[in-house]
């Protein structure tokens, strides 16, 4: 059976958007590089130009770090009280509620991303995080110490000061407000890059951000490459902070270019290859449902994909037989046509890159049961894919894929398959199904990974902390802990009444 396609003509629902800003954004104002040069941003539905945008460079990200720096050292934000700066906040979080439509369409054209998923999912999660990061804008307290000999203390959490935030492509209106809106309530100033492959949203979230009343300075988008604007970030000598999320070889570059510069922390959300592990006990059709989005929502571009699916040798044939069955339906095709559920890789580059890992389970004598290939038509679109029968040491069960691309593994025992789990350089997130508590406490509790989720998967909130153990990264994302990366501990002492140091 072929997979489900779209042709790509059904009438869209969605207007898709005038582009109305592709300027670098520095200082309050959308203006050219310095260069004056341009790239080329393209919709990988088609391979077709949508826009030329602003290639920034390293003198580019001079002029938003002096920018940030000036609103920083001088200007309002850092000053004003928590409550004025929730109260801009949340005025932002409306005015992104009120585009959501726009900016999933960007995101959609830019990323071929579904529309629908950024309209119900990408872009009320980044306004939920501005509204959650804006309630702690006024609660950031220190605290008071008891000291001893004669003295009394209290810590101050400051803004670590201009902060530059790296981002990828994979899901720009939500990374942009994980990163962006905890800065924010820090009282932080900061510089943006988004990726060169989507550009759009972040532009538009500029203009959002004058309109709800962000001073000039505090927030700059600088578009460009990574190998240039980028690396200009991560080892500008006035940049107090990186985070960035993308690629484990660019977060070691990002690192050692911190140590290189001005010893700079940094925050790395890295890559993935997330254990997903299915229990006898379950549901299989309903896990085979999970499983398949697990591995293949938003095409497999996510850092979470649960994409080692291991089974229990009870269920192993009936799970593969659903899951190739709910694979070989899904509906790939035009990211605007609300039928479909699966868009376009998100460039011609990593699509490439995406076949040639299904090559190599193909050659490795993984058990190829469904997609495989490229669909027979214009774009980057690639059939959902199920290999079976893959054992541990393939190349396919050990590197991130970023694709739609189902890896499935047969276990016995427990201790097996934690075991197996662990034998990963990456520890992102980790997925239990089975309905026997003893075994979901002992699994989730010996999986090295930061975020693990019990009978559901993606399970994110803007309260729930979000990161990696071992070459996953470091740092956490959202929740407290998220804020508390942005902000730096000043101890303040006094000596007291009959104290020695009087
Ligand atoms: P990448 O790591 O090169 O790009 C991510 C961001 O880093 C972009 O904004 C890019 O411009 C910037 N960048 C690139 N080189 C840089 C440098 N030398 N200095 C500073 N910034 C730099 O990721 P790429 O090449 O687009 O994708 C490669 C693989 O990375 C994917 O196949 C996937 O496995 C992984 N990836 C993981 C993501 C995640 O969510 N953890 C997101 C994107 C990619
Ligand atoms: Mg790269």
């Amino acid at each position: 059976m072929a997979p489900a396609q779209s042709n790509g003509d059904a009438e869209h629902h969605v207007k898709i958007p005038k582009i109305k800003f592709t300027k670098l954004f520095i200082n309050g104002d959308f203006v050219d590089s310095v260069s004056g040069r341009t790239f080329e941003t393209v919709d990988p539905s088609n391979g077709e130009v949508i826009a030329r945008v602003a290639e920034g460079d390293k003198e580019d990200v001079d002029s938003a770090v002096k920018a940030a720096r000036e609103a920083f050292d001088h200007g309002p934000w850092p000053r004003l009280s928590g409550a004025e700066r929730q109260k801009i906040m949340l005025k932002l979080a409306d005015l992104i509620e009120e585009n959501v439509d726009e900016i999933a369409a960007l995101d959609a054209l830019e990323g071929g991303k579904l529309f629908t998923e950024g309209k119900y999912v990408d872009v009320p999660s980044a306004v939920r995080d501005f509204r959650y990061y804006a309630g702690t804008a006024d609660k950031i307290h220190g605290t008071t110490l008891k000291m001893s000999r004669g003295l009394q203390g209290y810590t101050l959490l400051e803004p670590i000061g201009v902060v530059g935030h790296i981002i990828p492509w994979n899901f720009p209106a939500q990374m942009f407000s994980l990163k962006v809106a905890p800065a924010l309530a820090a009282g932080c100033t900061m510089v943006v890059k988004p990726a060169e492959q989507t550009n759009l949203s972040a532009l538009f979230y500029a203009h959002l951000s004058k309109l709800a009343g962000v001073p000039d300075g505090v927030l700059n988008i600088v578009t460009g490459f990574g190998r240039t604007a980028g690396a200009a970030i991560s080892s500008h000598m006035d940049i107090d902070k990186v985070s960035f999320t993308g690629s484990t070889e660019v977060g070691r570059l990002i690192m050692q270019a911190a140590a290189a510069s001005n010893l700079k922390p940094v925050s790395l959300e890295l890559g993935g290859k997330s254990p997903f592990i299915v229990f006898d006990d379950v549901d299989v059709d309903q896990i085979a449902g999970l499983a398949l989005a697990a591995s293949t929502f938003n095409k497999g571009e996510i850092c979470v994909a649960g994409s080692r699916v291991f089974v229990q040798e009870g269920i192993y044939d009936k799970f593969v037989e659903k899951v190739v069955e709910k694979a070989k339906a899904k509906v790939v095709g035009d990211p605007f046509d609300p039928n479909v559920q699966q868009g376009p890789q998100v460039s011609k580059t990593h699509y490439e890159r995406v076949l040639s890992y299904i090559e190599h389970g193909k050659r490795e004598g993984a058990t190829l049961l469904a997609g495989g290939k490229p669909l027979d038509r214009k774009g980057y679109f690639i059939e959902p894919t199920i290999f079976a029968d893959v054992t541990d040491d393939m190349i396919i069960a050990k590197e991130e894929i970023f694709g739609p691309v189902m890896c499935i593994l047969k276990f016995k025992s427990v201790e097996e398959v934690i075991e197996r789990a662990n034998s990963s350089k990456y520890g992102l997130a980790a997925g239990i199904m089975t309905n026997n508590l003893n075994i979901a406490n002992t699994v989730s509790r010996s999986v090295k990974s930061g975020v693990i989720w019990i009978n559901c998967y993606f399970a994110f909130d803007s309260d729930a902390p979000f990161g990696g153990y071992k070459m996953s990264g470091f740092d956490r994302e959202m929740g407290m802990e998220s804020l508390s990366k942005y902000l730096q501990v000043k101890t303040i002492a006094t000596p007291v009444y009959n104290s020695p140091w009087l």
